[in-house]
């Protein structure tokens, strides 16, 4: 399907949520860390290059160690070099925005070091007019978010001018969740509070509400009348890299799937918002994640499968076992694939399994969103057909090439009828050109400019890990994770977990 954009229409384009940034100074605690170099700063620079800061604007690095305001600037220019959209960097435009760069050298624990960072935001409001808004960005080990919200507290810096942005992972379980709620609702408002979910910055993923609710020919369809069922996936090539520490302690359900994945689950299968309003969106996917009939324990081997890599070979490369990664424990039995059945208990889709399935060290970086329907009535072309008619799938590519495609059967040319399965292909870098925007990029604009749309609020994080928790629990007395080889689809029983209801995994 070829899909070109449609002329400027000032009322078709006038429907925009997007607000104006006001002034405001970003500071990031964990300013030298790996996040800040690589996704915040460049993210920051990139919405500079495209005009979209606030003309009040201002970054202070809050980190350990001891550097100037000067040392940061350099610093932090390297990781826009090597990371931002924008190539080369432009003089210009970096230097406008490292005049409003400052460092603040300070322990986390310390409310002296909070004093200091208070006064240099004072200094920053009349040097370079952020008018006393404050957005926090706590880009630090979670091990540190306590004591960072606490100084917060203590200094005064948590007034109605004052927005948080939380990194994951939001708790480990049910119980931290609701703990690290508790901190953050005793010292900040829950409308000042962004806990973030890089996936719900990703273009595709907000094109998951446009393609529901601004077409007509699909939301009829998206319910257990047609659907049969919905495949989530999120498959990764790499291994657990450099984090073999967190991720030893987490695993592929926490690390992916309470998170990102429950996300994309709750906007595919929400009811329709009444409108774009943060707190109605929310509210729906609350709802919907309300709805998830969480696995029993006794129940998890049925409903959920789990592996963990093995050594094999990716793209020509042989990479080494889980178990002997750096920093991993060698006798782990955590999870680096896992594969749920969910059902959700409502009206629309009664019976309709939604398959999530995500693992590290697949052959095929990959992820999609699946909605696969119903067989067409066992009359006409596929009761005369000698083999059983492909059922239309829709897919919603999330990454990488972008975009959406229908499977449909068509007649293949000639005197017989012979049927086969076609598909209609819209590509978001053949239609609309340019690159998208890194996820980063869209959730700090909208933080600066107050929107908490694309956040998750405080009981969608709870309602997720309740769902988790149960499978963890499980898992506790379930046998360990199934081995796969690096480089395969995960281990042999997450295809015959698919295969016992009558249905397969798509290859992405
Ligand atoms: C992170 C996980 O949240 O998401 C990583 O901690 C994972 O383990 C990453 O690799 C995937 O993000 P993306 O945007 O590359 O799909």
């Amino acid at each position: 399907m070829q899909t070109t954009p449609l002329p400027p229409n000032p009322l078709r384009d006038g429907l925009t949520t997007r607000r104006t940034p006001e002034p405001c100074a970003v500071v990031i605690f964990g300013a030298t860390g790996d996040l800040t170099a690589r996704k915040l700063i460049p993210a920051l620079y990139n919405l500079a290059h495209e005009g979209q800061l606030p003309g009040g604007f201002a970054i202070v690095g809050f980190g350990r160690r001891a550097k100037s305001h000067d040392e940061f600037r350099a610093e932090v220019r390297e990781g826009v070099a090597e990371h931002a959209r924008f190539h080369p960097i432009n003089t210009a435009v970096w230097d406008a925005l490292a005049k409003g760069v400052y460092y603040q050298q300070g322990d986390y624990a310390n409310a002296g070091d909070f004093q200091k960072l208070a006064a240099l935001l004072q200094q920053v409001d009349r040097e370079r007019g952020t008018a006393g808004n404050r957005l926090f960005y706590m880009a630090t080990p979670p091990g540190q978010f306590t004591e960072i919200i606490s100084s917060l507290g203590v200094a005064g810096l948590n007034g109605p001018t004052s927005r948080l942005i939380i990194e994951k992972p939001f708790g480990r379980s049910l119980a931290t969740a609701r703990e690290l709620n508790a901190n953050l609702t005793s010292v900040f408002a829950e409308p000042q509070i962004f806990r973030i979910d890089h996936y719900l910055g990703k273009e595709t993923v907000q094109n998951i509400l446009v393609l529901r609710f601004a077409n007509e020919i699909f939301e009829h369809l998206w319910n257990q009348k047609y659907v049969d069922h919905v495949q989530i996936t999120v498959a990764e090539t790499l291994g657990v890299e450099a984090r073999g520490g967190y991720y030893d302690q987490s695993g592929a359900l926490r690390d992916m799937v309470q998170n990102h994945m429950m996300q994309l689950l709750a906007l595919v299968a929400m009811e329709p918002p009444t409108s774009l309003e943060a707190e109605i969106i929310r509210d729906e996917k609350v709802k919907v994640l309300r709805a998830i009939r969480p696995i029993l324990p006794e129940q998890v081997t049925k409903n959920a499968v789990r592996g963990q890599y093995a050594a094999g070979s990716l793209a020509g490369e042989q990479v080494p076992a889980y178990l002997t990664e750096k920093d991993v424990n060698p006798e782990s039995r955590t999870e680096t694939y896992v594969a749920l059945k969910l059902f959700i208990d409502n009206w629309r889709w009664a019976g309709v399994p939604f398959y999530l399935r995500h693992g590290k060290r697949l052959p095929k970086r990959a992820a999609e969103i699946a909605v696969q329907f119903k067989s067409p009535p066992a009359v006409l072309f596929a009761a005369e057909s000698c083999a059983p008619l492909e059922t239309n799938v829709l897919v919603i590519r999330i990454q990488p090439d972008e975009g959406i495609s229908i499977r449909m059967n068509a007649k293949v040319p000639g005197t017989a009828l012979n049927i086969q399965p076609v598909k209609m292909d819209f590509r978001y870098g053949g239609s609309f050109g340019a690159r998208s925007p890194d996820a980063y990029e869209r959730l700090l604009y909208d933080a600066i400019s107050g929107d908490s749309t694309l956040f998750i609020r405080g009981d969608e994080a709870e309602r997720s890990w309740q769902i988790m928790d149960a499978v963890l629990e499980g898992w506790k007395s379930a046998p360990k994770p199934f081995a796969y080889e690096a480089g395969t689809w995960g281990p042999a029983e997450a295809d015959a977990f698919i295969r016992a209801d009558g249905r397969e995994w798509r290859r992405p």
